[in-house]
C-alpha cells in the first residue's frame, strides 16, 4: 500500500539527521554465499539462489543425501547485477532429485556452510502438509519496522524472533515450503526514514540486503515460492520522490534478477488425459516466472499470479492507477490470462485436488474500497469460478482476513462444505516500515478481520476433502482463526 500521508509527517524530522545507510557488513572473502533461498524448480528439481558482493565466472552447489557426502555438484555462470546493486545474484538448478527427500547442499565458497531442503512431494502423493503464507513482510531494524512502536522507527537491534521470519524460524519443522505473493523488503520505503531521504541509492540497497539476509534462515531451507508486489515496481509511488529515483529501483529490476531462474514455469501434467496434459503443456510456454507460473506438491497445484501488470487496466501498467508505469512483462498482452486459463484447465483433481492460486492484491477486503483491485476481480475471478479454485490467497491489505467462499460479490450459500465458489484469505500482516492496516469495515463474506499484531497464515492439507487454514499471530504463535474448507472433489475436471 501507498504511505503518503506517513511521507508528509516525517519530512520535519529531517534536519539535524546523519545521512548514512545502514549496510550490512561486507564479508572479507567475497565468494562468501549471503541472501540465500531456494525453490521448487520441478518435480524432481531444487533452484538455489545467493548473492555475492563479487561476480561469480561461475557459481556451484554441491549436494547429496548425506552432510558428510555431497557426491553431486551443478552449477552456472549466471551471475546478475544491476546499476545500483552491490551484489550479484546467483543461481543453480540440482535436478533429476529424488521426490519428498531430504538432501544436503553446499554453495560452493571458500567460506561457506552445509544446508538441507526436503524436495516436492509427487503430485498425487495424499500425505498431509502444511504451507505458511507470508505478504507484505518488510525489513526488520533501523530502516523497516520494529517491535516497539510500528511505525516511529526507533534505532532497536533487529532480534528476529520477535516478528514474522522469526516465528517462520522458530516453527522450520512445521511447514513444507513458503508462498509469498508479493512486497518483501519495502526497499522503496527508504525515504520514510528521514536520514535515507538524500541517499536513495544506498538506502535501497541497504534495506534489499538487510531483509534477504533476515530472511536467508528460512528462504535457505525451505522452498520460498515468491511472485511480485507493488513495493517491487517503482519509485513513483510518491509523485516527489521520482527524482531521486536509483536507477535499480524501477520495473521490477531488483526482483527479476534476484528470483531470475528460481521459480518454475508449469510441471508436466501427471494425468491420463492427453487433453489436460496438452494444457499443461501450453501453461508451461505461457509461464512467465517468478511473475507468473504453477507447481504442484502432493495434492495441490499452486499457481502465483501477478496482479500488478499483463492484464487489462493492471494497477502497475502503464497508465495504471497506481501511476507505477511498470512492465509489460509478457511477450502478449494477454499472454498471463491464456496462462492462467490453460494452467487451471490442466488440472486433474484426481491427481491434485487441491487448487489454490495466490496473488498480490484482493478484490474481497475489508475497510477502504480502495482496499480492493476492480480490475483484479475482472480479470482473474471469472477464471476462478470456472475452474473451481478452492481457495485465493492474497496480501496487500496489512491485515489478516478470512472470506467465505464468494463469487461475483455473492456468498455460496454452501459455506465451508463442498461450495463451488473459491474461499478467500488476506494474510498482509506479517509486518513491514508501513504499519498495520485497520480492520475498517465489513465486506461482503468476510468472517475473520484481525489487526491488532503482526500475524501470518498457516495451509493444513489434511487429506483430498479438507484444508485447515489458520491464522497465528507471529510474536507468540497464538492461533487466531481456524477453519476447516470442505471439499468433495469427486470431479476429475472442474467446469462451473
Ligand atoms: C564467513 O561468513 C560468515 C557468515 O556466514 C561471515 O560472518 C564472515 O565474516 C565470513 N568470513 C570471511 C572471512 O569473509
Ligand atoms: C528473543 O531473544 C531474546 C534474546 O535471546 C530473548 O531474551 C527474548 O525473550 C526472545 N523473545 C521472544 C519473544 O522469544
Ligand atoms: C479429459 O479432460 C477434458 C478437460 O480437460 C474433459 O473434458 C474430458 O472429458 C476428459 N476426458 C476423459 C476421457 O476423461
Ligand atoms: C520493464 O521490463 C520489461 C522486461 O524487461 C520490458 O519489456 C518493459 O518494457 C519494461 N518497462 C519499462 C516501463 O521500462
Ligand atoms: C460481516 O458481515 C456478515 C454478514 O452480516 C457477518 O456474517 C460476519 O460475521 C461479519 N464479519 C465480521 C468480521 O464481523
Amino acid at each position: 500500500m501507498a504511505p503518503t500521508s506517513f511521507y508528509i509527517q516525517a519530512l520535519p524530522l529531517l534536519s539535524g539527521l546523519v545521512f548514512a545507510a545502514d549496510y550490512p557488513g561486507i564479508p572479507t572473502d567475497l565468494t562468501t554465499p549471503v541472501q540465500q533461498r531456494i525453490a521448487f524448480k520441478g518435480p524432481n528439481a531444487i533452484s538455489v539462489g545467493w548473492n555475492t558482493y563479487e561476480k561469480l565466472a561461475q557459481g556451484c552447489v554441491q549436494y547429496g543425501k548425506s552432510a558428510t557426502s555431497l557426491t553431486s555438484q551443478a552449477c552456472s555462470t549466471q551471475s546478475l547485477t544491476y546499476g545500483t546493486s552491490r551484489t550479484w545474484a546467483n543461481s543453480v538448478t540440482l535436478s533429476g532429485l529424488d521426490a519428498a527427500t531430504t538432501y544436503y547442499y553446499k554453495i560452493v565458497s571458500t567460506n561457506s556452510t552445509v544446508n538441507h531442503f526436503m524436495t516436492a512431494r509427487t503430485p498425487g502423493d495424499k500425505t498431509s502438509f502444511n504451507v505458511d503464507v507470508v505478504i507484505d513482510l518488510g525489513v526488520y531494524g533501523q530502516d523497516g519496522y520494529t517491535t516497539s512502536r510500528k511505525r516511529d522507527i526507533p534505532y532497536v537491534q533487529p532480534a528476529l524472533n520477535h516478528t514474522t521470519i522469526g516465528a517462520l524460524a522458530r516453527t522450520i519443522d512445521s511447514y513444507d515450503f513458503v508462498l509469498h505473493p508479493g512486497d518483501f523488503a519495502y526497499a522503496d520505503d527508504w525515504y520514510l526514514t528521514p536520514k535515507n531521504v538524500l541517499d536513495g541509492k544506498n538506502a535501497y540497497a541497504a534495506i534489499l540486503e538487510n531483509f534477504f539476509d533476515q530472511l536467508a534462515p528460512v528462504a535457505g531451507r525451505k522452498p520460498y515460492m515468491a511472485s511480485p508486489g507493488n513495493h517491487e515496481a517503482a519509485c513513483t509511488e510518491i509523485p516527489y520522490t521520482t527524482g531521486l529515483c536509483p536507477e535499480g529501483q524501477k520495473n521490477f529490476t531488483d526482483f527479476m534478477t534476484r528470483f531470475n531462474g528460481l521459480m518454475p514455469t508449469a510441471f508436466p501434467s501427471q494425468s491420463r488425459n492427453a487433453t489436460a496434459q496438452a494444457s499443461a503443456k501450453k501453461a508451461q510456454g505461457l509461464a512467465n516466472p517468478p511473475f507468473w507460473y504453477s507447481f504442484e506438491y502432493g495434492m495441490a497445484h499452486i499457481v502465483m499470479i501477478d496482479t500488478e501488470t499483463d492484464f487489462p487496466s493492471a494497477p502497475d501498467g502503464q497508465g495504471g492507477s497506481a501511476g507505477l508505469g511498470a512492465g509489460p512483462f509478457g511477450s502478449t498482452p494477454t499472454q498471463q490470462l491464456q496462462f492462467l486459463d490453460a494452467d487451471l484447465a490442466s488440472v486433474d483433481r484426481t491427481i491434485t485436488p487441491w487448487l489454490i492460486v495466490a496473488g498480490h492484491r484482493p478484490w474481497y477486503s475489508t475497510g477502504d474500497s480502495k482496499n480492493i483491485c476492480g480490475p483484479c476481480q475482472t480479470a482473474f475471478e471469472p477464471l476462478f469460478y470456472k475452474y473451481g479454485v478452492d481457495l485465493g490467497v492474497f496480501g496487500h491489505v496489512h491485515n489478516s482476513q478470512r472470506f467465505n467462499p464468494v463469487y461475483n460479490n455473492v456468498a455460496d450459500s454452501a459455506g465451508l462444505n463442498n461450495p463451488k465458489a473459491p474461499a478467500y484469505i488476506i494474510a498482509g500482516g506479517a509486518g513491514n516500515i508501513e504499519g498495520l492496516s485497520a480492520v475498517g469495515a465489513n465486506y461482503s463474506t468476510n468472517v475473520f478481520a484481525y489487526a491488532d499484531e503482526f500475524s501470518y497464515a498457516s495451509l493444513k492439507f489434511k487429506d483430498a476433502n479438507n484444508l485447515q487454514i489458520d491464522f497465528m499471530r507471529s510474536d507468540t504463535g497464538e492461533v487466531l482463526d481456524s477453519s476447516v474448507l470442505y471439499k468433495q472433489h469427486n470431479v476429475a475436471f472442474v467446469r462451473n
